[in-house]
């Protein structure tokens, strides 16, 4: 059984100008103490897919989906209060940004001890111990006066371990860390990226990590999912899409890693032709097509799903031939 389970997840908007649709047939699954990667361009639906799992809705939103489970039970069917705090207590998330993750009227004291009376903690004694102890835990000193502290009094590393260490505060099994360390400098992401999944395989957690960072995805994740202008375009077992990638987008992707690059002197860095399309300007078929090098005339016509022994991809065309198409 997986522990979360996602089935044609979708997500529309009715904006002022029509309406778009950001998330289209998102399907995961994620099992016990898996790593799980999804990496895609700005906007291709990545942030809004983990918020929908996290039953945090964005105003003007309509969101469906035909499967949602967690641990086998099933959050769609769920009361409301049942299925609040049963993802409460089993998944948490991390965003890019922890200044604005963490209220700035508050010390970091009072904001932890609010997150574990959330949890039931109860006495204000075990509170203090375990707020003390999360952070020991993720690597900070000087910890009385970090707690004093107010979030503009501290720097993005140590605030983004204070948001760690407040995400594992629930014993979560499921972790969703959204670009975790854009906003850190070179020498403080490496650092957040090991404290990170230290702390995913001791605590037997299972992690989704989103991000831009192809080369970071394929080094720590088992399994990987791919995604463009809101699709799914590949996904599965992360060395077999680095090994033989199927979808065109997922070979650039690889192309564009550095660690891959055989460049004469002077040459170009490979990267695909054109821009991202706006949602308002979808191009007829296949999205990647106007941008597409291995574009044909079928890729015009609505796109098919192909299903490869133990992944898929979405192509009419995909890079090695020899597929067995659903
Ligand atoms: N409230 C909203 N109303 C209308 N469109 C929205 C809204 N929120 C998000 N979108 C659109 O949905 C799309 C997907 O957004 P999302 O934040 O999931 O992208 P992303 O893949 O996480 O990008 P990034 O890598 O930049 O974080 C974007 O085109 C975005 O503009
Ligand atoms: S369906 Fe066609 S245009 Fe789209 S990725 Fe495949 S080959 Fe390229
Ligand atoms: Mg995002």
């Amino acid at each position: 059984m997986s522990l979360l389970h996602v089935e044609n997840l979708s997500i529309d908007f009715n904006t002022t100008v029509g309406k778009i649709r950001a998330v289209d047939n998102f399907n995961i699954r994620v099992g016990h103490g898996t790593f799980h990667g999804i990496v895609g361009e700005s906007g291709a639906g990545k942030s809004l897919a983990a918020l929908a799992i996290m039953g945090l809705v964005r105003e003007n939103s309509v969101i469906s989906s035909d499967h949602l489970s967690l641990e086998g039970q099933d959050l769609l069917t769920m009361k409301e209060s049942s299925r609040h705090k049963l993802v409460y207590q089993s998944m948490s998330i991390i965003f890019q940004e922890p200044q604005t993750s963490l209220n700035p009227c508050f010390t970091i004291a009072y904001q932890m001890n609010e997150t574990l009376k959330a949890h039931g903690q109860r006495s204000a004694k075990q509170r203090n111990e375990r707020v003390k102890e999360l952070l020991h835990d993720v690597g900070l000193h000087h910890i009385d006066k970090i707690l004093k502290s107010y979030p503009h009094q501290l720097g993005p590393g140590i605030l983004q371990r204070i948001m760690i260490a407040t995400a594992i505060s629930c014993d979560p099994l499921l972790l969703i860390a959204d670009e975790p360390t854009t906003s850190l400098d070179l020498s403080e992401q490496f650092q957040i990226m090991d404290l990170l999944t230290r702390l995913v395989e001791e605590r037997n957690m299972s992690l989704i990590l989103i991000s831009h960072d192809f080369a970071l995805l394929s080094e720590i994740t088992d399994q990987m999912t791919v995604m463009y202008c809101g699709q799914i375009i590949e996904s599965g077992p992360t060395k077999e899409l680095i090994n033989s990638p199927r979808h065109p987008y997922t070979e650039a992707l690889l192309a564009s890693v550095p660690a891959n690059w055989e460049l004469e002197p002077k040459s170009l860095i490979p990267t695909l032709k054109g821009s991202t399309p706006s949602l308002f300007h979808l191009p007829v078929g296949c999205y990647l097509g106007p941008r597409c090098p291995h574009a044909s005339a079928k890729c015009v016509v609505s796109q098919i799903l192909d299903r490869f022994t133990t992944h898929h991809v979405r192509c009419h065309c995909p890079i090695d031939q020899t597929v067995d198409t659903l």
